[in-house]
């Protein structure tokens, strides 16, 4: 059987899509595994997450490092190829990364953003579709490049925004799309891969 690719999952906080990640990467025919998450956020809840699920965790906490974000970003770097990585999954990662570590992982990093792109970049993607009155909302899986949430998309997956729906309501519906549509994109490019 040929070796699964070694994926890292960068977070900042929940967690839920690492989850997935995780669990995806334990079928026996998944063509990946996560080998790694890493938070810059000592207190984000998806380390005890990872940790209740048996994966390794590490906190390469940004804040000993600031204003240098190319210091944590250098030691985010060596971290991922200690752990001899192929693929990062960012998940709920909050930190816009500089042109060295999109430069060190082109074609080779990927991000899940909360909206179809390039609806709604950035940040309060599900209040802001609600405002707009959309009847369509969904998820995005992109590479990541130096714009943010600009990179080339790979896939995305829709969901109906439902009459009476608020954020809370519409965020677990784009959130039970991301946790299917993340692993199924990672899966399809890593077994490409080999
Ligand atoms: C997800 O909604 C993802 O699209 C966005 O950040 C959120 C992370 O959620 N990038 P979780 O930490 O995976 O639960």
């Amino acid at each position: 059987m040929t070796a699964k690719a070694r994926v890292a999952v960068l977070l900042s906080g929940v967690g839920s899509n690492m989850e997935a990640l995780v669990h995806a990467g334990r079928q026996p025919d998944a063509p990946f595994e996560v080998v790694l998450v890493l938070s810059n956020n000592p207190a984000a809840p998806g380390l005890a997450r990872a940790e209740a699920l048996g994966a390794p965790a590490r906190t390469i906490d940004h804040r000993p490092f600031d204003p240098d974000r190319g210091a944590h970003e250098r030691a985010i770097d060596a971290a991922l190829r200690a752990a001899e990585v192929g693929w990062v999954a960012l998940a709920g990662y909050m930190r816009v990364l500089t042109p060295f570590l999109v430069n060190a992982w082109t074609g080779r990093m990927l991000n899940i953003h909360p909206s179809l792109l390039p609806k709604y970049p950035g940040l309060n993607t599900h209040a802001r579709a609600l405002a707009a009155g959309d009847r369509v909302h969904g998820c995005t899986v992109h590479f990541v490049t130096e714009g943010v949430d600009a990179g080339a998309v790979l896939k995305m997956a829709a969901v109906p925004v439902l009459e009476g729906d608020t954020i809370a309501s519409l965020t677990a519906r784009v959130q039970a799309a991301e946790h299917e549509l993340y692993p199924r994109v990672l899966a399809r490019l890593t077994r490409s891969a080999f």
